[in-house]
């Protein structure tokens, strides 16, 4: 055991205790962003005339000298030390000395954890925006190579009106593009440096805050210094929109494992992202998609954790807080996998397309097309919708489609049927005429085409 306090203690803490209390086993991913904050405190030190600037140049190099160390492997993480930041301070004062017991000058292990989460995170959502990127991109390109690709648009999950692959692979790029947008959000309000915050009420220490902000280029520093060591706001936030990203995947998946079924064939996944039945030689399972969809429970799960573990703490530090890490680390770890692998799946997917048009052809979306072509001609919709149910259910019973019947046996239905009727409900006119601003025609498709390559070119983070 190698702790930072000891001096008020006449015992020692039980093993037990001391295994429960530690963090290191978790937080020494912060090891590179305690190393960086840590270096820039001693410079801004250094720079206020807390230290000599000797010392912080020892501080400086012993610290890179430790990060080198620990990345070659010369120099291991283990559990003696209680979390990362005593890991460091004990191994650098070990290093160089004295000098080493002033890096902690002005500073507190608060303000120091949440400096390192910060920067952890403020990472992590580039790196989350950028894999959001590149899904629209797939998303993107299988809109433009399917604007003529009819497929049925579903409602309750029963074959509703005619869309096009384009359109419904478009829904969710306007989904993922508002998590990307929710990303820059959330990048633009948590981007404030906590150090300087000390444990809860500041130091009288001259500190240059600014300094130290401008040079971890953030926005500048944060504004209360107890709000500085308890605010995990930005954590919940970002914790928020990657589960909302997997509610996206979850529902893709969904979609994916329906279309990939025996009954639907509108999809086939590549080998690469699909298993086999250890049992059932014929079966090809769509693995990633069903644990996308089982993994988004995690994610739900490590929000709802941190709210509840946030939800009674008084103000400012408590320890309960470090269970902050913990979650937001497994939050942030799956969703990153899970949109890795299901963009990877969905630019390798091959689309039937001939299965979907034929699903579209004979679930009657276009009835609504059909009882719109009589109110044309003077119908009043309410009776068009009458007669074309009754048309429905005679072509259920023969198990054809409207457009199979021959126009006599149409004229039975309505007199104002005439020959242009197989015209007005082809896929091809109940997908073309559809012009409102959203709507499936290729004529919209491509004005949201252009909007998406417009969205992808300019958006940055
Ligand atoms: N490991 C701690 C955490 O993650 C670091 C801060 C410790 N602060 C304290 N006052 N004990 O929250």
């Amino acid at each position: 055991m190698a702790q930072l306090w000891g001096g008020r203690f006449t015992g020692n803490i039980s093993d037990l205790a001391w295994n429960f209390n530690a963090s290191i086993s978790f937080d020494q991913r912060f090891l590179e962003k305690d190393v960086e904050g840590s270096t820039v405190h001693a410079k801004m030190l250094a720079k206020q005339g807390i230290i000599s600037q000797e010392e912080c140049r020892s501080i400086t190099d012993g610290l890179a000298g430790i990060l080198r160390d620990v990345r070659e492997g010369s120099l291991e993480i283990t559990d003696k030390y209680e979390d990362i930041h005593s890991f460091l301070e004990a191994n650098l004062i070990e290093r160089i000395g004295d000098a080493g017991k002033k890096v902690h000058t002005g500073r507190s292990r608060n303000d120091q954890v949440a400096l390192d989460m910060r920067l952890y995170a403020r990472d992590e959502v580039k790196e989350v925006s950028g894999l959001l990127k590149r899904m629209l991109q797939t998303l993107l390109q299988i809109m433009k190579d399917n604007t003529e690709t009819y497929m049925p648009g579903f409602t309750h999950l029963q074959k509703a009106q005619p869309v096009t692959l384009s359109h419904h692979v478009g829904a969710y790029f306007e989904m993922f593009k508002r998590d990307a947008l929710r990303m820059k959000d959330i990048y633009e309000r948590m981007n404030y440096c906590p150090l300087g915050a000390g444990a809860l009420a500041g130091t009288t220490y001259p500190l240059d805050r600014e300094f130290v902000a401008k040079e971890l280029s953030f926005y500048g520093p944060t504004l209360n210094s107890m709000d500085s060591v308890s605010d995990r706001d930005y954590l919940l936030e970002f914790m928020s929109a990657l589960s909302i990203i997997m509610m996206h995947l979850s529902r893709f998946s969904e979609e994916i494992i329906i279309w990939n079924s025996n009954e639907y064939g509108f999809v086939t996944i590549d080998d690469a992202y699909s298993t086999g039945s250890s049992i059932m030689p014929q079966k090809k399972n769509p693995d990633i998609a069903e644990l996308v969809r089982g993994k988004t429970g995690r994610v739900y799960g490590d929000l709802m954790s941190l709210l509840t573990t946030m939800k009674g703490i008084p103000l400012a530090y408590n320890k309960d807080m470090q269970e902050d890490k913990e979650a937001a680390f497994d939050a942030m770890d799956t969703a990153k996998n899970c949109l890795t692998l299901f963009t990877d799946m969905l630019a390798t997917l091959k689309f039937n397309r001939s299965a979907m048009e034929k699903s579209a052809v004979r679930g009657f979306t276009n009835a609504t097309d059909a009882a719109d072509y009589l109110v044309n001609k003077g119908m009043p919709f309410r009776d068009a919708h009458s007669v074309i149910g009754r048309l429905v259910l005679h072509c259920i019973d023969r198990s054809c489609a409207i457009d199979d019947l021959d126009i006599s046996e149409l004229k039975e239905f309505s007199e104002l049927f005439e020959d242009d009727i197989y015209d007005a409900i082809s896929l091809k006119t109940c997908v073309e005429k559809r012009l409102t601003i959203g709507a499936p025609s290729p004529e919209m498709m491509k004005q949201a085409i252009e909007s998406g390559q417009a969205f992808i070119r300019d958006f940055y983070l």
